[in-house]
Parts: structure tokens; sequence; C-alpha cells
């Protein structure tokens, strides 16, 4: 049973964030994607599980990676799915989040997936619709199935998330994805980090269950994992860092400061990259980045979380 907290009463199910999952239901949709990874490797990727349901992807802010993922995952169940831009909505004309929800919840769809620019947007809309609901990135807040891909990719390498430690590098003060990662690696028992210039870590980081550092070379050491995080400068207003080299210098990601973390450290980045700014490419292109993993995992964990939250009751379809 996934997102207790988020369900509604009358049985519809959304996944918000990560906060509000146990353990156990962490677990078990990493274990379902697993077995979606094998189906995406096969020659025939098609399943039938959605089978004359519809999903519609309703993205209020630009995305090419998760949009996609989400779009794949839900043919690879056999849904209909339906693209919504902003660019292309009727939200430019001032129509507002609401109006557009309830546009299209009476088209009936089954699923929508949401991206909006506000934190606590998508958890509104859900209250509205008469369908259940993903969030797929609201503002600052969450971004629950990057996390949840996450771990997928680094279970699949290290066996296990528990005790692991993992280093979250970066503009964590802009970062659903840090915020996300952060409940979920916390739930799952391993050692968080933070590591970022004061600038750019919210206040009541320390609250969060996480060591925060200010030097790469101290929060790497001995890391089994180094997540990079995007310098998400279309979310700042005035200047949280000096330059993009000054940024480099000191929280770029490159070979140097990779050797502070264990030798067999996994390298990872949720995308789109800034390279050179918080990444090297000879380390983003290098042995130990699973960052073109983490994509295919992406779709894995979307059909993991679609076919759970509304594929249950064509359970046997496939
Ligand atoms: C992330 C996002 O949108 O939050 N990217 C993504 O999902 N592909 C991270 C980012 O934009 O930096």
């Amino acid at each position: 049973m996934i997102a207790p907290a988020q369900s509604l009463p009358t049985g519809r199910r959304h996944l918000i964030g990560i906060a509000g999952l146990s353990p156990q239901d962490i677990t078990e949709l990493l274990d379902l994607a697993e077995a979606e990874v094998a189906v995406s490797r096969q020659v025939e990727k098609k399943k039938s599980v959605l089978k004359g349901r519809t999903q519609i992807n309703l993205f209020f802010e630009a995305s090419t990676r998760t949009q996609a993922s989400f779009e794949l995952a839900g043919k690879r169940l056999g849904a209909d799915v339906m693209n919504m831009s902003v660019a292309s909505s009727s939200v430019k004309k001032g129509e507002t989040l609401i109006d557009t929800a309830m546009t299209l919840n009476a088209m009936r769809p089954d699923l929508l997936v949401v991206r909006h620019h506000s934190a606590g947007a998508v958890a509104l809309l859900a209250q509205k619709v008469a369908c259940s609901v993903v969030n797929a990135g609201d503002g600052a807040h969450e971004h629950p199935t990057q996390a949840l891909l996450d771990a997928l990719t680094i279970r699949r390498h290290k066996g296990r998330i528990a005790r692991l430690v993992v280093a979250i590098c970066g503009d964590v003060l802009h970062s659903r994805v840090a915020r996300s990662n952060i409940l979920l690696l916390n739930a799952l028992g391993a050692e968080v980090r933070v590591v970022a210039p004061s600038t750019l870590l919210p206040s009541g980081i320390d609250q969060m269950g996480v060591r925060v550092f200010r030097r790469m070379d101290e929060g790497l050491k001995g890391a089994d994992v180094v997540m990079m995080l995007r310098l998400q400068r279309e979310r700042m207003e005035g200047a949280f860092v000096p330059s993009v080299r000054e940024y480099f210098r000191y929280f770029g990601l490159d070979a140097a400061k990779l050797a502070h973390a264990k030798p067999d450290a996994l390298v990872m980045h949720p995308g789109p990259m800034n390279r050179g700014v918080e990444i090297a490419s000879e380390i983003a292109d290098g042995p130990a980045s699973v960052i073109e993993e983490q994509v295919e995992m992406g779709v894995a964990v979307r059909m993991a979380v679609i076919e759970h939250l509304i594929g249950l009751s064509a359970e046997g379809n496939t």
C-alpha cells in the first residue's frame, strides 16, 4: 500500500512525496521496479496491465527527461498517454491551476502526472480531481520518483541502502531532488550528508537528519555515493554564488575531489547537467558515473509507481 497519508477516503491513491511512505512501501516499489527493468530490456516492451486507461502528463514547467520517462512508462504499461505542457495551454491565457485541472478531470483520466513550479501545487490539485495524481516535481518541495530511481540505481550497484554514506552536493536550497532523497535515504537507513556553501543550504537543514559539510574534501571523505545537484540558476534571485568558475573550483566534482570518496564510489546526477559548473565532463562520462543508468531506472520506477497506483484493479491482466 503506497501513500497512506496521501490517499483520499474514496480510495484514490496518489504519490505526492516520499514523506508519508514507509520503508516497506519504498522497498515494495523498488522491488516492483526491478521487474519493470526486465520488461524494458525485452525486445517486446509492452504490458497490457493499463490497457484502456488514460494518463495525462500535465507539465507547468519545462521538462525533457521526466516527461519522456513518464510517457514511456505509461505506454509500456499499455495506457493511452497524453502530454500537455504549459506553453500550449490556456494557463498562458490566465486560467488557474485548478481550472486547468478541472477541465482535464472532466475528460475522465485515470492518472494525472503533474509538474508545477510551486511547492504544494500538486497536493492541492490532487484534492480536486477524481483520479490518481503523481507528483513529477513541485517547486523546491518534492520529486518522489527521482528519489526512487536514485535508490534503485544505488541498490542495484551496492546491494542495499542501509549504512551507505551518501553525499548530496551543491544547490540543496532549491532542490526538490535533494529533499526527496534525504527523506528516502534516511527512511532506508543510509548516512546522509549534504555538502554546499552556506548560501545554498536551506534553514533547518540540520533538522532533516543529515550531516552538513561546507567543504567537498570533508563531505566526500569515505562516501559510497556522490550525488551532484544542478545549480538551479532559474530559481535564484540575486547572487547565491560569486561566479560559476568560482563555484566549480570549490564545489564542482572533479577527479581531485572525487578521490576523497571510496574508490568504488558511484557518481550520480539527476540531469540536466551543467558540465563544468557542478561536474567535470571527465567525471560525468567516467567509470564511476551511473548517470545514464539513472535515466534507464527512471522509466522502470515510473512504471512501478503507475502500476501500483492504478493498475492493481487490473491485476492478472498482463
Ligand atoms: C530535476 C528536477 O527537475 O527537479 N531534473 C529532472 O527531474 N530531470 C533536477 C534539476 O532540474 O536540476
